[in-house]
C-alpha cells in the first residue's frame, strides 16, 4: 500500500492527474490517495497558492504527484508555489531523464539525465529594486553544502544506472565565484567515484552540443537556472513537452510532475497529451521501489507512440481520453503476459 498526495493544480493539471490516476489504479498495487490544494485557483480561494496544510499533507505521504499550476506574472504579492514547494520540502534534486523513443519526433541514441540543483542559485528568491525602481538586482547564492549533495546525487545515479560519465555544466569563466565554487566542489566529489569520469562544459557550449550531438551525454549536473533551461531544450530532442517527466527528490519527500505547465489554451479541448504525467507516475513508481510496474507503464506508453496512437502534438488523432484508454489497453495486455 502506497500513500500518495495528488496535487492537481490549475489549467490542464487536474485532467492530466485524473488520466494518470486511471493508469495507477489499473496496476496490481494498493493505493491510498489524498489530495492537496495548490495554484492560482487556490490563491483566489484562500489567499495562498501553497497553503501550509498542503505542505503537511505531502510530508505525510511517501510521494506526491503534481499536475501543473498557472503562475500569473502581474500580481505583486504572488509567489510561484512550485519554487516554494521545492524549498519548503527541501526537494534538492530535480531529475529529468531524456531517452529516445521510436517515434518520428525523437532523435535516436539519446539516453541522458539532467540533474538540476533545485533549491538555490538564481532561484534563491533574493531580489530587490534599487535606485527608485531603476535598478533590479537578483542574488545568485551557491553553497558548498547544496553543491556537494547535488553532485553526489548525480554520481550515485550514474553508478546505479551503469553510466560512466558525468558532465558538470557551468559558466565559471565569467561567474567566477558562484560557478567557480560549484565546479570545484564537483571535482572534489568526483574523487570519491573512481569508476566514473567527470567532464566539464560551459553552459552555452552545452546548449549547442545538446543540439549537435546529444548522444555524448549520460548525466549532466548543473545549477538551478541552467538546469531549467537545458532540460526544456533536451526534452525537445525526444518528443517534447507532451512526454517529458521529472522528479523533485529530497531526503524526506519527493514530488513527481510533468515538465509542461498548465497550458491554458488546451483546457477543454481534449487535445492535451496525458503521457507526460503518466510517465511522471512511472518515475514515482521507481522511487517507490516498484520498478516492474514502472517498466510496464513505460512499455504501454511506448507501444502507443510506436503505433501512432497519440494526441495531435505528436501527430496523432486521439483525444486525451482516447490516448489514456489506448495506454490502459496496452498496459492490461502487458500485465496479463506476465
Ligand atoms: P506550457 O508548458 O503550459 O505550454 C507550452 C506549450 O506546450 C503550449 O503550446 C502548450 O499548448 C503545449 N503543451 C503543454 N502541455 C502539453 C500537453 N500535455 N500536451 C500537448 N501540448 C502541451 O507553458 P506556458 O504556456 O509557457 O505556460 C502556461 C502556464 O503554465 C503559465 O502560467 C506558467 O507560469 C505555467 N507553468 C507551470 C509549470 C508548472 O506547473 N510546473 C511549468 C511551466 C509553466
Ligand atoms: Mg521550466
Amino acid at each position: 500500500m502506497h500513500r500518495i498526495c495528488l496535487l492537481p493544480g490549475d489549467g490542464i493539471g487536474p485532467e492530466m492527474i485524473s488520466c494518470a490516476l486511471r493508469v495507477l489504479r489499473a496496476l496490481p498495487i494498493g493505493w491510498d490517495f489524498i489530495e492537496g490544494r495548490i495554484g492560482y485557483a487556490e490563491y483566489r480561494r484562500s489567499g495562498s497558492p501553497l497553503p501550509e496544510e498542503t505542505v503537511r499533507k505531502i510530508r505525510g505521504c511517501e510521494a506526491a504527484l503534481f499536475g501543473a499550476v498557472t503562475t500569473p506574472p502581474d500580481i505583486p504579492d504572488y509567489f510561484s508555489p512550485v519554487v516554494r514547494m521545492r524549498r519548503a520540502l527541501d526537494l534538492f534534486a530535480n531529475l529529468r531523464p531524456c531517452r529516445s523513443i521510436r517515434h518520428p519526433s525523437s532523435r535516436p541514441g539519446i539516453d541522458l539525465v539532467i540533474v538540476r540543483e533545485n533549491t538555490e542559485g538564481l532561484y534563491s528568491g533574493i531580489e530587490r529594486l534599487e535606485d527608485h525602481g531603476r535598478r533590479a538586482v537578483s542574488e545568485r547564492v551557491i553553497t558548498r553544502g547544496a553543491s556537494e549533495r547535488i553532485v553526489r546525487k548525480a554520481f550515485e545515479l550514474a553508478g546505479q544506472s551503469g553510466r560512466r560519465t558525468v558532465h558538470v555544466v557551468h559558466k565559471a569563466n565569467v561567474l567566477r565565484q558562484t560557478c567557480g565554487l560549484f565546479r570545484s566542489v564537483a571535482f572534489e566529489i568526483a574523487k570519491d567515484y573512481p569508476g566514473i569520469t567527470l567532464l566539464e562544459m560551459l553552459v552555452d557550449t552545452c546548449a549547442m552540443e545538446l543540439v549537435r550531438a546529444p548522444q555524448q551525454f549520460e548525466v549532466i549536473v548543473t545549477t538551478n537556472l541552467f538546469g531549467d533551461i537545458l532540460s526544456d531544450e533536451a526534452c525537445m530532442l525526444v518528443g517534447g513537452l507532451g512526454l517529458a517527466a521529472s522528479g523533485n527528490i529530497g531526503a524526506e519527500a519527493a514530488v513527481f510532475e510533468p515538465v509542461h505547465g498548465s497550458a491554458p489554451s488546451l483546457v477543454g479541448t481534449a487535445r492535451a497529451n496525458p503521457a507526460a504525467t503518466i510517465l511522471a507516475s512511472a518515475m514515482m513508481l521507481d522511487y517507490l521501489g516498484e520498478p516492474r510496474q514502472a517498466g510496464a507503464i513505460r512499455r504501454a506508453v511506448e507501444s502507443c507512440l510506436e503505433s501512432g496512437r497519440t494526441t495531435p502534438d505528436l501527430g496523432g488523432e486521439l483525444t486525451t481520453d482516447q490516448m489514456t484508454r489506448a495506454i490502459l489497453a496496452a498496459l492490461e495486455m502487458d500485465l496479463e503476459r506476465k
